[in-house]
């Protein structure tokens, strides 16, 4: 066991802190008011390979290990959680079931522009009454020979209007319940795929939040991932890799709050030194430190049993309720030694503590994760 970064790691680690410092902070504050997708962002992420790090080279990705993929989501959060979503959807949900789980052709055709940023992909489970428990389906895919005709409504899709390419999950033969639920790929512009309202969010208000309505869409039988009755398990697989996307995303919301306290710690002057310098807060900053160590130690675990082909479920559901939770507190206690200024939007840390309760919710609740956690500690 040895802890070290390799110069590879350093590498990825400062060309997307040099990105996120750069190109993400300035008009991260107006685009996260006014609600306004960061296009010009995305397409740079693209054209730096951050939307397709993990994805082989031969598909146009950047072919690097999880444990890069956890360095850049950290660097990225600590500036921008909307980027960072959109990009944890791109590489973890999208390009990572494609490339794991598709055939040749789908990778030719859709996993080659989206690992290269040149289109983005949405991750389609979620539905009003299908949240935590996924196997509940109401979206139908019927089967009709040639084609599958797709009805229903999926919520709170991540890039539901700025998406080209979507991975539907769909009930198709409900007596089998899990097993008869498939996942097909839908391109914008089908018809009778709407897009419908975006949501006004409390967090990451710059990523493109959507509910979508399927009427009678006809998606051909060759776009189904997988055999017949893969859906449910196509979803699960996906989703355990994008909970290590997403525990680092809320890695990089507590250290980046944690940054920001501690140098306005040291500049901050009150009863005659640095705020620093009393105890009340050099102990808040110990705490923080703490446990954004302890949930980026828990990231990087999670991605390394991925990388060498582990089984990585139990720990990445570990790092996810670990790093959210530690993303949450953290991102008080930064607003707290701010105070006053921690309230206001020049100051950061308020946008991520507003973007840090995302973490606890998507891609699993916390309780889903003590769900899949204490199922395995219980056997
Ligand atoms: N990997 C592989 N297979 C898995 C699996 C995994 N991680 N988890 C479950 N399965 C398999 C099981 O082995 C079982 O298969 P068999 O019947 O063949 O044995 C099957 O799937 C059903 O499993 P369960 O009985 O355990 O299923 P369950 O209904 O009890 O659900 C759950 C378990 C963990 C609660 C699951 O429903 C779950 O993870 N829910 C949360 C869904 C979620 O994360 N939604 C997020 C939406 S996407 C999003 O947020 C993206 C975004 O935009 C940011």
């Amino acid at each position: 066991m040895h802890f070290e970064l390799s110069e590879e790691h350093l590498m990825i680690q400062q060309a997307a802190r040099d990105f996120a410092q750069n190109e993400l902070k300035p008009g991260v504050i107006e685009r996260d008011e006014l609600q306004k997708f960061p296009t010009e962002q995305v397409k740079k992420m693209g054209e730096l390979g951050f939307l397709g790090m993990m994805v082989d080279p031969k598909y146009g990705g950047g072919g690097m290990d999880t444990i890069s993929y956890v360095l850049a989501m950290e660097e990225i959060s600590k500036v921008d959680a909307s980027c960072s979503v959109i990009m944890s959807v791109n590489n973890s949900l999208v390009c990572w079931g494609l490339e794991q789980f598709g055939n040749e052709e789908q990778k030719q055709k859709y996993l080659v522009p989206l690992a290269k940023g040149e289109q983005i992909g949405a991750f389609c489970l979620s539905e009003p009454e299908a949240g935590s428990d996924a196997t509940s389906q109401r979206t139908t895919a019927i089967d009709m020979g040639d084609h599958y005709l797709l009805n229903g409504t999926k919520n709170w899709i991540t890039n539901g209007g700025s998406a080209s390419t979507y991975l539907v999950i769909a009930q198709t033969d409900a007596d089998k319940g899990h097993k008869g639920i498939n996942a097909l790929i839908v391109e914008k512009g089908m018809p009778g795929f709407i897009i419908g309202a975006k949501e006004n969010k409390l967090g990451i208000r710059a990523s493109d939040t959507h509910t979508l309505m399927f009427q009678d869409v006809k998606v051909p039988k060759a776009n189904r991932i997988g055999e017949d009755g893969f859906g449910f398990k196509f979803a699960m697989k996906t989703l355990t890799g994008g909970r290590i996307g997403i525990a680092s995303q809320a890695l990089g919301i507590a250290s980046g709050a944690y940054e920001l306290a501690l140098a306005y710690s040291k500049e901050r002057k009150a009863f005659g030194k640095a705020i620093s310098q009393h105890q009340a807060i050099a102990f808040k900053l110990a705490d923080m430190a703490t446990q954004i160590e302890a949930a980026r130690l828990l990231c990087l675990k999670a991605a390394w049993l991925k990388d060498i082909h582990g089984d990585y479920a139990l720990a990445s559901s570990m790092a996810k309720l670990y790093a959210s939770k530690v993303a949450m507190d953290t991102t008080v206690e930064a607003v707290q030694v701010h105070g006053g200024y921690g309230f206001v939007k020049e100051y950061h840390v308020e946008r991520l503590m507003r973007d840090a309760k995302i973490t606890q919710i998507y891609e699993g609740t916390s309780e889903v994760q003590k769900i899949v956690i204490s199922r395995t500690v219980l056997g």
